[in-house]
């Protein structure tokens, strides 16, 4: 019987298949740390849980406005200056948001540039809208505007930027961004701007929204979401703001693929909107010192770029690829001999570099570099 050609092209994603890997092993009796994971370790606040229990006993659990609680579309909205609920659709995650992104901007042969190294979702994600992902080579986790520019053809329709950037934790300098900005309105092309980690920003470089720029706004989208921000990712909220004639187009799509995302998880959104900036800003410190523990430690083992956010180290192993082979390799030595789990490199298209994530306590990530450190 016929499968589409499209999965000639997909795979599974590779975070998800090691994510399994870890919990066999956990249940086979092994202590492993987990520095493969891609969430925050904290627990929903108690208003949020109990605003989406209220929401759930007080019977809001049918179908409701496809785009999303209107009360949840206003105050989202107010985060970007000018626009109204009709610019805004919440989505089951910021993953949904891009995934109906490309189902509206694509067409077979269509080229969509994404500098490397990426989140793996993004290619497959236009792939299965039938476009095709050019990837483009970042310089030290920096984006080269000059390649993107010279990678643009009569063929592409958006350039596709994630900052702060899961694998690298790079957060993109606002010169660069600026260029890239001047490449879409010369070319007519969309932007879109995946901003999932826009709350861990470290460092000296502050976040820069692509939305503080006025004059690509007509062809900007943005991508937020509540996962890592309010460590809710297993509600599947997150949203897309954009002109209100592209948010009409993915409501579309919306509708067709699932509809409303889970009512009572919208309340608990709303719920973690009124969280109090200051138990925001603790925990983005917290995060600071677990990036500098973080740096110190693997410092000592890698050759590695001080990430400026997100909750990931990147570093290369590429000194090691004589003792333990390539990152895959690695990746396996660590979790076998020091119970470590830590992602390779190559899964987001940058072969001879792990990803470790520090989204876990102190304690337990200190305990999982030195156990590297004593492997090595
Ligand atoms: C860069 C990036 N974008 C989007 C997502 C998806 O997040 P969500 O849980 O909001 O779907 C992730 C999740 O890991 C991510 O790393």
């Amino acid at each position: 019987m016929y499968i589409s050609d499209k999965f000639n092209n997909i795979l599974p994603s590779g975070t998800l298949k090691f994510t399994i890997l870890i919990q066999e092993l956990r249940a086979a009796g092994r202590d492993v740390i987990d520095l493969a994971v891609g969430e925050p370790d904290f627990a929903v606040d108690a208003d949020v849980a109990n605003a989406t229990t209220k929401a759930l006993t007080e019977g809001h659990t049918r179908y409701g406005p496809v785009a999303g609680l209107p009360l949840l579309r206003e105050k989202l909205a107010a985060e970007f200056e000018g626009y109204d609920p009709a610019n805004i659709l919440v989505t089951n995650g910021a993953k949904q948001g891009l995934f109906e992104i490309f189902q509206a901007i694509c067409d077979p042969g269509r080229e969509v540039i994404i500098p490397s190294p990426s989140w793996v979702s993004f290619q497959h994600q236009v792939r299965l809208a039938g476009g095709t992902p050019v990837m483009v080579d970042t310089i030290q986790h920096q984006l080269d505007p000059d390649a993107m520019a010279r990678a643009v053809t009569d063929r592409t329709v958006a350039i596709l930027i994630n900052s702060p950037n899961n694998p690298t934790g790079a957060v993109y300098e606002r010169s660069a961004l600026e260029r890239i900005i001047d490449i879409c309105r010369k070319n007519d092309l969309w932007l879109i701007s995946d901003e999932a980690y826009a709350a861990f920003v470290y460092g000296d470089t502050p976040f820069t929204s692509l939305f503080d720029f006025p004059e690509i706004r007509s062809q900007l989208i943005v991508v937020r979401s509540f996962s890592k921000t309010y460590g809710m990712t297993g509600f599947r909220v997150g949203y897309v703001a954009a002109a209100q004639e592209m948010i009409a187009r993915l409501t579309t799509v919306h509708g067709h693929l699932t509809g409303n995302v889970c009512t009572f998880a919208q309340h608990g959104a709303l719920a973690a909107i009124d969280t109090p900036l200051d138990a925001l800003e603790h925990r983005r410190r917290q995060f600071q010192k677990r990036r500098d523990l973080a740096v110190r430690m693997g410092g000592e083992l890698f050759d590695l770029t001080i990430p400026d956010g997100a909750f990931y180290l990147f570093p290369s192993v590429a000194c090691y690829q004589e003792r333990y082979g390539d990152d895959q390799a690695f990746a396996q030595y660590v979790l076998e001999t020091a119970n470590v789990a830590v992602v390779p490199g190559s899964f987001f298209g940058a072969p001879g570099h792990i990803r470790i994530s520090f989204a876990t306590g102190t304690e337990r990530l200190s305990e999982g570099l030195q156990r590297i450190k004593d492997v090595l």
